[in-house]
């Protein structure tokens, strides 16, 4: 699916965006043709209202589309998505009603409400093509929403075709079209390379656990994303029950987070040397499966006691983390479906992130806000550090009794890398329960631009 804004000039129609206080006034300066057209319509300035404006022949001559008030705009996003589903076919230009500096994730919103997921049924829908707006970066707004495209199919797609190595031919297929160098090691080669984490994982699935390793750019400040990417989570023998089973497909969502803003990156020449890893595992259930109560010795050399097996991310990641920490960087981010209790703090909406780092807090909050990806800090509350130490091993996966889990679970994390590491940890949900303007029902990106936008402040670029 291509997904990008008309250049601007294209032939259009032009689109008027009028408030719910707007439409008297402005049906007030119109002929009486079209001032009738209007108030007979019932069209008020409703956020997800449209109206098509025909000419004396009957042809489409121009649209409006509802903005609502602030207020009403402030309880979601992408006030233009709610409505562009309603035009008829055709390319339009927004004539006026949005204030410049909301022009840029409007545009996005529009994009991103033409997204489906085609690969199981023929859904051929036709939407409207929107002008790139004046003062708007259109390449840069086609880029953002063709990652989150991206992000949405590898959520999208069921565990029957997007296992470990279907997740590492969606990452070698990145790869090669941003001339990126990738690795990756696979199975008993695991063991061989020290990642004796990842491998104990994955082991149970006749699917081989993999670690991907991409990296691109030689100039610039280092930046490494590990994503978790769980291709299906059973829980392993600590086995979820069917009610939370079900949307376990999504628990590589991390991994197809940082794939998206890997292509934000790449795609938009960011002057920076990137790498991404990516511990690709099915968590299942067999024979050899890892069991309660085993301790296994983790790539840091830090000893694990498994209390959970469906507190598998984090052995994972820690793998990869540490891994990532060997070299010297500049910011290491994780982003993972990580815990349940995420969930329960902050709502499927919010993308909860953890940093010692004050200043990138600042920089991610303000970005959240401009690129309409909402995030909220949680912390690192050091505190609870002993809540994470069993005493028989050196740390435990699942601490007894579930308190503060999403913080548990970073600070589990937070052990892998240095300590003079710039560190962000993303707990996401990555799924958009119920639909929204501009966000099916279904795989969702989340924090990663919010995260893209933030790199230049972060990276001092
Ligand atoms: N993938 C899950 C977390 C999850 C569940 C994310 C539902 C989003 C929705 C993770 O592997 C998991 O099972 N975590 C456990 C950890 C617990 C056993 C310490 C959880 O959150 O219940
Ligand atoms: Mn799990
Ligand atoms: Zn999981």
């Amino acid at each position: 699916m291509t997904v990008a804004l008309a250049p601007a000039g294209t032939d259009a129609l032009p689109l008027h965006v009028l408030g719910a206080d707007d439409v008297a006034l402005w049906a007030g300066q119109q002929s009486d043709r079209i001032r009738t057209w209007v108030e007979s319509s019932g069209f008020k300035g409703a956020i997800g209202a449209a109206l098509m404006i025909p000419n004396d022949l009957g042809q489409p001559e121009a649209a409006l589309i509802g903005y609502g008030t602030e207020a009403l705009r402030n309880r979601d996003r992408f006030a233009l998505a709610a409505a562009m589903t309603k035009l008829a076919p055709g390319t339009y230009r927004i004539d006026s009603g949005i204030e410049q500096d909301h022009l840029e994730q409007e545009a996005l919103g529009w994009l991103l409400a033409s997204y489906a997921f085609d690969r199981y049924r023929d859904t051929k829908v036709e939407r409207p093509t929107l002008v790139t707006p004046d003062g708007v970066d259109g390449e840069r707004v086609s880029i953002m929403a063709e990652a989150e495209f991206l992000t949405r199919d590898l959520i999208n797609t069921p565990a029957s075709d997007m296992g470990p190595q279907e997740l590492e031919t969606a990452a070698r297929a990145l790869a090669k079209r941003h001339n990126a160098k990738i690795t990756v090691t696979t199975g008993e080669a695991l063991l061989a390379d020290n990642f004796p984490m990842i491998h104990t994982v994955g082991r149970a699935s006749d699917r081989a656990p993999r670690l991907i390793d991409m990296s691109r750019g030689n100039r610039g400040p280092r930046i490494t994303l590990v994503g978790k990417g769980v291709c299906f989570d059973t829980g392993g023998l600590n086995l979820k029950p069917g009610s939370s089973m079900g949307l376990m497909k999504k628990d590589m969502g991390g991994a197809a987070n940082v794939l998206g803003l890997a292509h934000m990156i790449m795609a938009s020449g960011l002057q920076v040397r990137l790498r991404v890893l990516i511990p690709a595992v099915e968590n299942s259930v067999s024979a050899n499966s890892f069991r309660p109560q085993d301790i296994l010795t983790s790539r840091k050399g830090l000893t694990v006691e498994i209390n959970n097996t469906d507190a598998e991310g984090r052995l994972v990641l820690a793998d990869a983390l540490t891994f990532a920490a060997e070299e010297k960087t500049d910011l290491i981010v994780s982003m993972a479906t990580l815990t349940g209790a995420a969930r329960v703090a902050v709502g499927p909406d919010l993308a909860p992130y953890f940093t010692d780092d004050d200043d990138a807090a600042t920089a991610l909050d303000l970005s959240a806000r401009r690129m309409a990806d909402p995030v909220w800090r949680l912390p690192f509350h050091t505190p609870y550090e002993p809540m994470i130490e069993p005493g028989i091993a050196d740390l435990d996966n699942a601490p007894k009794g579930g308190f503060g889990g999403a913080i548990t679970a970073a600070l589990f994390l937070r052990r892998f890398v240095k300590e003079d590491d710039r560190y962000i940890h993303f707990d996401i949900y990555g799924w958009q329960p119920t639909a929204a303007p501009g966000r099916p029902k279904g795989g969702a990106l989340q924090g990663a631009r919010a995260l893209f936008a933030a790199l230049p402040d972060l990276l001092g670029l």
